[in-house]
């Protein structure tokens, strides 16, 4: 008796079988930019998609400091930070998704990979392993201010060459983002004494830290 026939390992005919396994050879490089209609010449979107990379860049690893530092942050106000370094990742993440379409808007690439990320960012890579609080918090501070620092000469810069919308993205999201967020960090650097000193005999000495 003929045994029964194996399963072909190929679909059948008329299967909506997907096509895997695709290569295709770069229809756009990252240095090339398309032509798009608004207004604006190649030149400006050129400059204005190569700086709006960079922030991208810088805030992708702003996000990822604050998703560490939600993850690694310890202590007493453990569930405080855990919760506003989770917050401010979020806010930065919509930064990104925004910066990202700006340079697609203006015809560039925006970059998309980690990798990439790695090689333009202009932010100091952290150890990986867990540093003190106050020193994680001053990492995100100094992030942020660098941040601010470029988003804020760039927008001045699309300002003086008429690329309006790249200049109220950097002002009305990235820099409101970061100016407001970089003071919910600094506060928690203040020095506050947590003990006061009860000394009746010289009023000038309360308030004054105990050692
Ligand atoms: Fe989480």
């Amino acid at each position: 008796m003929a045994s029964a026939p194996m399963p072909r390992p190929h679909s059948p005919p008329g299967a909506s079988q997907p096509h895997l396994h695709q290569q295709s050879r770069e229809v756009q490089r990252f240095d090339q930019l398309r032509d798009m209609p608004l207004g604006l010449s190649e030149e400006v979107r050129s400059e204005m998609a190569a700086e709006l990379n960079r922030i991208l860049c810088d805030t992708r690893i702003l996000h990822d400091l604050y998703k560490k530092t939600h993850w690694l942050v310890r202590g007493a106000t453990f569930y405080q930070l855990h919760l506003l370094m989770d917050k401010h990742a979020e806010e930065q993440e919509a930064l990104v998704d925004v910066l990202a379409e700006r340079v697609q808007t203006l015809g560039g690439v925006a970059v998309g990979d980690a990798r990439h990320v790695a090689e333009l960012t202009r932010i100091e890579r952290p150890p990986d392993g867990v540093e003190e609080v106050p020193a994680m918090l001053s990492r995100l501070l100094d992030a942020h201010e660098q941040i601010i620092r470029e988003a804020r000469r760039v927008a001045i810069r699309a300002d003086e060459l008429g690329d309006l919308v790249t200049n109220d993205i950097l002002v009305s999201n990235v820099l409101r983002t970061n100016e407001l967020q970089a003071w919910f960090v600094a506060e928690h650097l203040v020095d506050r004494p947590l003990v006061v000193v009860k000394d009746d005999s010289a009023s000038g000495s309360r308030g004054s830290r105990m050692h």
